[in-house]
Order: C-alpha cells, then structure tokens, then sequence
C-alpha cells in the first residue's frame, strides 16, 4: 500500500481525488490536511470532512491548516465563480458528523511525517502552503517524504489565472518555490495534461448511469463544474485537475513527465507564480522536477468511473 497525505482546497476536483484515493486498493490515506484556496479555510475544510463523511470514510482524520497563504493575502475573485459559494456548490451533501482534529496542519504534517516507519508521499491539490510551512520550521522531514505530486503550474500551457500562472502557485507563489526548490523528489501535475484530462458531457452521463450513490453524487457535481467552467472559460467540459495527482499513484501509465529544472518568479506582477521549465537546459542547473507531458484521457475517465461506483 501508498501511504499518502492529501493536502487539498475542495473544491470539485480536490473532492474527487480524496474519492478516487479513498476507493483505490493501492492507496492508504493516513491523513487529508486542507488550505485556503479555491475558498476560505473553513469552507475547504468543512467539504473534505463532508465528501469523507457522505462516502463512508469518517475514518480518516482532516486536520485544518493555513488560513492564507505565506506572504500574501488570499487571492479571492475565482473561487466562488468555479466552485461555488462554499467552495462545492451543487448536489445538496449532508453536513459533517465527524469532528476536524484539533491539532494545526502544519503540526500534524511535521509530527506524522518524524514518528512514520515508512517514507509518506504528499498529494498536494491546493496552494502549497502547508507543505511550504511545515518545511521551513522542520527541514528535516524532507527524508521522511518519498515523493511529493503536486497539481499545479502551467509549463507550455497558458495559466488559468493570468496567461502566466495557474490557480495554485499564483495563491501562493513564495510557497511554491519554496517546495519546487526544497530537494524533495517532485512530481509536477500542471495544466499542460489536467486540462486535457477532462470529463465530457457524454462521460458525465456514463458516470450518471452508474446509478450508485457516490458516482450519482459525482455526476451531479460534476454538472455544476461544467457549467462554470462553460460561464468562465467558454467550454463545457470538467478538467480534474486534481484527481490526476491520484491516478498517477494507481497507474503510473496514466502521465507521461519529464524531469527538468523548474523555478517560479515572484517580482513581476506579469509573470507572477509562472512555472518556468529550463526545457532548453541553458540556465546549468540540476534538473528538480518532473513535468507532467502527455495524459492518457480515456484511461483516467475510465478509471474514475470505475473508481467511484466500488
Ligand atoms: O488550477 C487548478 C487548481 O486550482 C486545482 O487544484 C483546483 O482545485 C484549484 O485549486
Ligand atoms: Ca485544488
């Protein structure tokens, strides 16, 4: 088994990964730790207890971590536009039973990570916040992390928030590059294949017509997903950005990476949390992360349909 930390800011696609980890025989997730990101704290880390709560998985503890990213404040305009008010809007999902643990985050991150056996990979699906803190007060665990998968960045694709940048890195740009350039073996699951990896009208309804309760429950999230993404990008189809992160874990086939020098600039408000590849290998550094190249659609629609009715 993968024993994973899903540090996430559900949000659809975040909903979606904690799913598809939850139900995959490979996957054992030890803790989900949420951020400010596609909506306030409070919001993301009421829906990852939520989505946890309504599949069955109470027991899996979410420990809620920053409140705003590390040098800025919380970038505010897209979040209710894409994920609604309260960062899932859509099917109407019962409130949380299970209580969100006391402990910080960012505490709970150091602590598992010192006193685990086993090495950890971190899935990260939000602004990277937690994953940036919890390495500047505690270096060491960078031994205790196997690997880190990261949605984030846009390589050769456009950013979705500006022509430069995508959602995650631009909330928090200084924690991006701090974890880009923390050492750690890093996976980079950008938009250059999250947003080919998309759910289309007609495998919303194949997921629909599965008729059980989560891939029901999914479908229908995945309706107001689309409708957004129709109002703000001018397309109907769901990139489940974040679920890509997971689907790499089940079947490393899933994406192609290449592994290449990445660094984010932070000074000028036009390139502002770019994820700048060194594909041409001028600048002579080491290479630092693996960039996600090609995705195998069909494959990852099939495997979150089949994921999602067990
Ligand atoms: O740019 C896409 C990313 O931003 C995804 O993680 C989505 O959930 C939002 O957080
Ligand atoms: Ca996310």
């Amino acid at each position: 088994m993968k024993k994973v930390i899903i540090d996430c800011d559900p949000g659809h696609d975040d909903a979606i990964a904690l799913l598809l980890a939850a139900k995959s025989d490979t996957i054992e997730i030890i803790g989900v730790t949420t951020v400010a990101g596609n909506s306030e704290l409070y919001n993301t880390t009421r829906n990852a207890r939520k989505i946890l709560d309504y599949a069955g998985y109470e027991a899996i503890d979410v420990y809620a971590g920053c409140d705003r990213p590390m040098m800025r404040d919380l970038f505010r305009l897209t979040g209710a536009i894409i994920h609604g008010a309260d960062g899932l809007g859509g099917p109407n999902i019962p409130a949380p039973t299970t209580p969100i643990k006391e402990e910080h985050a960012v505490d709970y991150l150091i602590q598992t990570l010192r006193n685990s056996d086993d090495r950890i990979i971190l899935i990260v699906t939000g602004p990277m916040t937690n994953i940036a803190v919890a390495l500047q007060k505690a270096p060491d665990i960078k031994d205790k992390i196997d690997r880190i998968i990261m949605m984030g960045g846009a390589v050769i694709e456009p950013g979705n928030i500006t022509s430069a940048a995508e959602f995650n890195v631009f909330v928090d740009p200084e924690a991006a590059k701090i974890v880009i350039n923390s050492g750690c073996e890093l996976y980079l699951v950008s938009l250059d294949v999250s947003m080919k990896a998309v759910f289309k009208e007609d495998d919303i309804e194949k997921l629909r017509s599965q008729g059980d309760k989560i891939s029901t429950t999914v479908a229908s999230l995945l309706d107001f997903f689309a409708e957004t993404h129709v109002k703000h990008f001018g397309f109907k189809a769901c990139p489940i950005h974040d679920a890509l992160c997971v689907g790499i874990l089940i079947d490393e086939s899933l994406v192609e990476f290449r592994k290449t020098y990445v660094d984010v600039p932070l000074h000028d408000p036009l390139t502002l949390g770019e994820t700048v590849a060194d594909l041409w290998e001028i600048t002579g550094n080491m290479p630092n992360c693996h960039i996600a190249m090609k995705v195998n659609r069909e494959k990852f629609v099939r495997m979150i349909c089949e994921h999602m009715k067990k």
